[in-house]
């Protein structure tokens, strides 16, 4: 791992995260609304991959619905604490430009996917120039009609996360053989918005 670029997330301001979400599950806040898209985009029992996973909070929840999840999360920190947490949700340590199907049978984990979630702004907090090595490779763990759900702020988004236009998205995509199917603004399925992206992309 140590050989890969660093990511946005490793060289930029990152405090916060954890103790932003303690307190929204502390108060009874809405915190899996990825994962209740994330659900209805599958059928019951299927495999779902949580690219970025972070502490797991998107990942335990397609669990709890009865899905086979596998989370991947290259934060050490918070790789443990998803494990204080969530100790029953599957974790692979791992830069996702180095999550390869190989890897996850050496783990003894499903090696395709129905749906991979990559929410939360993991796109945009990627190392630079990266884009379209991380979806080549995602592409590849997608099973036959699989799809990735993707969320991002394309602008303005919080700390080191870069700006990353919908419309370059796109192209991004399309380079590498996935094609944008339904594009929203928020996770209830609202109008495509300038503040928020949320894309199903599926093999072109
Ligand atoms: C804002 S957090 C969101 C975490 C989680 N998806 C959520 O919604 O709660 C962004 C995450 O992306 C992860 N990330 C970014 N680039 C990554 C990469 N190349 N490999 C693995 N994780 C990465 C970071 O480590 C960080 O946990």
């Amino acid at each position: 791992m140590n050989d890969l670029p660093k990511t946005r997330w490793e060289t930029g301001e990152t405090t916060g995260y954890i103790e932003r979400f303690s307190k929204l599950i502390d108060d009874g806040a809405d915190i899996v609304g990825e994962a209740r898209l994330g659900d209805a985009l599958v059928k019951r029992g299927s495999t779902i991959l949580d690219a970025g996973a972070g502490f797991g909070r998107i990942g335990a929840e397609l669990q709890r619905r009865g899905h086979t999840v596998v989370a991947a999360e290259k934060d050490e920190s918070l790789v443990a604490v998803a494990a204080e947490r969530y100790p029953d949700l599957p974790m692979v340590t791992t830069d996702l430009l180095a999550l390869t199907p190989a890897l996850l049978k050496d783990h003894d984990l499903p090696t395709s996917f129905d749906l991979i979630v990559l929410v939360g702004n993991v796109i945009v907090l990627l190392a630079p120039q990266t884009e379209r090595q991380l979806l080549a490779g995602l592409r590849e763990l997608l099973a036959t009609d699989g799809r990735v759900l993707v969320g991002f702020h394309p602008v303005g988004g919080h700390g080191s996360s870069r700006d990353y236009p919908f419309d370059e998205f796109a192209d991004d995509a399309a380079a590498v053989g996935l094609t944008v199917q339904y594009r929203f603004g928020t996770y209830e399925l609202d109008p495509p918005s300038e503040d928020y992206v949320v894309a199903i992309l599926a093999r072109a």
